[in-house]
């Protein structure tokens, strides 16, 4: 099957009861066994629901992976991930991550004796550099959020196998529409299902995907012990937005590049940040190993954070919005709202000014998106 045909079909079939096209929603807590020690491969939805299952067997598919599993938000796929290791473990991290990722990494995970060093993985002299002998994990956001960083994923791989190192990706900015990192030599792709995923805003989700069985059999221990999973109902939403996945994402792409070329071309602009123009520092690298562009754009303007802000407090049509990655285009002020957790001079270190501006491209007619932040840059 072509990924344009997966992601309407994979693991989906007519039920077999009423041939209903689109799956029941299983939305149940437990199961009644036919005798003691039997089951119909379902006891409690903790550890497995029908209507989750489908949804980690199509992410599976899409991603080119053998074994999914669907969580209650991308925070507690990443929480999984980290569950893989133990106390004393250390963990090598892109330094432009979501600042949720960094607040777990720095203000929950480190109370249990994981510790984690940060480093531009877009350098592979820089990740070798912050090996050590306990680093257990890379962990790889790329595109970055909210820099747009672009990481060689391959690049990546043979490090973590030369270190043997467990090598994990969040590429929710990407999807697997544009990026499949299990193809590059990932072992472990962790998206937030809330963002492209599914695609409409409806759903806090997350997944990780996975080749490895070593890895999928602790995952699935890891999430039956701890249940941060997906509810029945969200699965479903989730997999009547991966269907459209592939059509959102082209042009979500699309419109990206066209506006960022408009931003890239504005007087008032003076930074652009979009890994598909050629004035991107890894615009060779997003090109080699992405299908697409994605829909993420960052920019600064030279009028710094006043000009900014008035942007932000201007715009009509574009929402003024913690999120990315849904069907409208959204606005936002990464200092202030979804890095806020990370410590200023932390935030200026990796070069995330609090002037920065992170556009999430919608599907909208992209004259519509081009003429609203154009009202609104005559007044930033
Ligand atoms: C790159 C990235 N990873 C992880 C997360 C966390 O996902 P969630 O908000 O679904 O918990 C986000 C949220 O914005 C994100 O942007």
């Amino acid at each position: 099957m072509k990924f344009d045909t997966k992601v309407v079909r994979a693991g989906i079939n007519p039920d077999p009861t009423t041939g209903s096209i689109i799956p029941p929603i299983y939305e149940t807590a437990t199961y009644v066994l036919p005798e003691v020690g039997k089951d119909k491969g379902f006891d409690y939805t903790r550890s497995s629901n029908p209507t989750r299952q489908l949804l980690e067997e199509n992410l599976a598919a899409i991603e080119g992976g053998r074994y999914g599993c669907a969580y209650a938000s991308g925070m507690s796929a990443v929480d999984a991930c980290m569950k893989l290791l133990k106390s004393g473990d250390h963990v090598v991290s892109s330094d432009d991550v979501y600042g949720g990722v960094s607040r777990h990494f720095n203000q929950v995970l480190t109370r249990y004796g994981l510790t984690f060093t940060y480093v531009d993985t877009s350098d592979p002299d820089a990740v070798r550099k912050a090996i050590k002998p306990e680093t257990r994990m890379l962990w790889v956001e790329t595109p970055t959020n909210p820099l747009l960083k672009v990481t060689d994923v391959k690049a990546m791989a043979d490090i973590a196998k030369e270190r043997d190192l467990i090598y994990g990706i969040d590429s929710t900015f990407a999807t697997p529409a544009f990026l499949r990192p299990l193809e590059w030599g990932a072992d472990i792709v962790m998206h937030s299902t809330t963002k492209y995923i599914s695609g409409h805003n409806q759903i806090i989700g997350g997944a990780v995907i996975t080749n490895r069985e070593d890895i999928y059999n602790e995952l699935k221990f890891i999430q039956k012990t701890i249940g941060a999973v997906c509810s029945p109902f969200d699965c479903w939403l989730v997999l009547l937005g991966v269907k459209t996945l592939s059509l959102r994402m082209k042009r979500h792409a699309e419109n990206a590049q066209k506006i960022a070329e408009y931003l890239e071309a504005h007087g008032k602009i003076s930074r652009v940040s979009y890994p598909g123009l050629p004035s991107h520092p890894q615009y060779d690298i997003a090109r080699a190993q992405m299908d697409g562009f994605s829909g993420m754009i960052s920019f600064e303007l030279t009028g710094g954070i006043l000009s900014g802000k008035a942007l932000m407090n201007n715009v009509r049509m574009c929402g003024l919005a913690e999120s990315l990655g849904s069907v409208e285009t959204m606005i936002t002020h990464p200092a202030t709202m979804t890095h806020a957790d990370v410590p200023a001079e932390e935030r200026s270190a990796r070069g995330l000014t609090d002037g920065l501006v992170r556009l999430s491209v919608g599907i909208e007619d992209v004259e519509d998106i081009i003429a609203d932040l154009d009202q609104a840059l005559e007044k930033a």
